[in-house]
């Protein structure tokens, strides 16, 4: 062992004079992890980040044999604040990954940043379509979805059922617009249509003006996209308007995740779509669960699934590197490779670097997401425009 660290340290020394990266000196690897840890998206980054931290934790808090020490920035799901926040990890705390984030709004940021000095970005949950679409890039990854590929399944659904009319409810952002589309094109290839999308800006919770709208559209389905606390408030506003039983609730499953507790009652029998729910007995999955409900004392849901496979995906690349995170080729080459085994089932990634993976249909019972069917089989996102290189 000495001997090993006496080399490593000779190493360390040359590696200095001959001005190589502070990989060569056995420094730690900085990751910076940039997710909302305070508003209405809080509890979507604690556990992205609670999930990376466990799968760290399980290689010994190690990756390509460098130890990894991580930087954690609340970005406040702000999207004014995000270039200043992406460039204080870069410059003041010299991350060398870019592990981030939640809201499709701020992940630009993050992307452009990835793009312009190619340092390593792994998305564990913002949907942002065009990441994966026009500004992929060889240093740019993600291990959550499009926003496009849930709501997609959930209309496909929908359409399946004979409904033919459909209105989408959401926030005036990139992540409500995206899943609207895949909603309406789900809907489509089934004979469906979507007739109207009702927006309020993000992060507001005053839907009455839009819920008293809702009985004069002459439609038959409601689909929506909203999530963490203001998806609790939604609900039960839905509910609590009377208009449960007379139009259907539905959506992209973030609409009851991780939610459904606090949901109660106004959440029962919905039905959502998603790439994760409750009852997925696989391996993988149970292990998951129980080393996450220890660790944190909290359920897991699909945000720490994304976390977890983020650092997994990480691994991979930096095991492919030896711990370079600056060697972009070869990590994207095992990364673009990889079989991901992830809480969710084994995905891979499309050649944009998004996950191909099952949607499932699931229904809210009893405070559980019970998956009751599969809305579509390893859907990739449909995206063009991805030119690499
Ligand atoms: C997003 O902004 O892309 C987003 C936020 C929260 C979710 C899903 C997507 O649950």
């Amino acid at each position: 062992m000495l001997h090993v660290s006496r080399r490593r340290l000779l190493g360390g020394a040359a590696a200095l004079a001959l001005g190589r990266p502070a990989f060569a000196q056995g420094a730690p690897l900085k990751v910076g992890l940039m997710l909302p840890f305070s508003g209405t998206y809080a509890a979507l980054g604690e556990n992205v980040a609670a999930a990376f931290e466990l799968y760290l934790q399980e290689r010994g808090g190690r990756l390509g044999g460098r130890t990894v020490t991580l930087v954690r920035l609340d970005d406040e799901s702000d999207p004014a604040k995000a270039p200043q926040n992406v460039n204080r990890l870069l410059e003041r705390d010299q991350v060398e990954v870019l592990v981030g984030t939640v809201h499709s709004g701020v992940v630009m940021a993050l992307v452009q940043a990835a793009r312009e000095r190619n340092v390593l970005l792994i998305i564990p949950n913002a949907g942002n379509d065009a990441a994966t679409r026009e500004l992929c890039a060889p240093s740019i990854f993600r291990t959550s979805f499009t926003n496009w590929q849930p709501a997609y399944g959930m209309g496909k659904v929908l359409a399946a059922k004979g409904v033919k009319k459909a209105v989408w409810v959401t926030w005036d952002y990139a992540a409500g617009k995206e899943s609207g589309e895949g909603f309406g094109d789900g809907l489509r290839a089934g004979g469906g249509e979507l007739t109207q999308v009702l927006t309020l800006p993000f992060p507001e919770t005053n839907f009455q003006p839009i819920l008293a709208q809702l009985p004069g559209l002459g439609v038959e389905a409601v689909g929506s996209f909203f999530a963490g606390g203001s998806a609790v408030q939604f609900v039960k506003d839905y509910a609590a308007s009377g208009l449960k039983e007379k139009l259907p609730l539905c959506g992209s499953g973030f609409l009851t995740e991780g939610v459904l507790k606090a949901q109660g009652a106004a959440a029962e029998g919905l039905q959502t779509a998603l790439h994760y729910g409750d009852g997925l007995d696989n391996p993988k999955n149970i292990v998951f669960r129980a080393a996450f409900q220890q660790k944190t004392g909290r359920a897991a849901d699909v945000y720490a699934v994304h976390g977890y496979d983020a650092c997994q995906l990480l691994a991979i690349g930096l095991d492919a590197s030896k711990g370079d995170a600056r060697a972009i080729k070869p990590m994207a080459a095992a990364m673009e490779a990889a079989k991901i085994d992830s809480p969710r089932g084994a995905f891979s990634l499309s050649p944009s670097h998004n996950p191909v993976q099952t949607i499932y249909l699931r229904e809210a019972r009893g405070g559980e997401n019970r998956v009751i069917g599969i809305a579509a089989e390893a859907l990739a996102d449909p995206g063009t425009g991805c030119k690499m290189g």
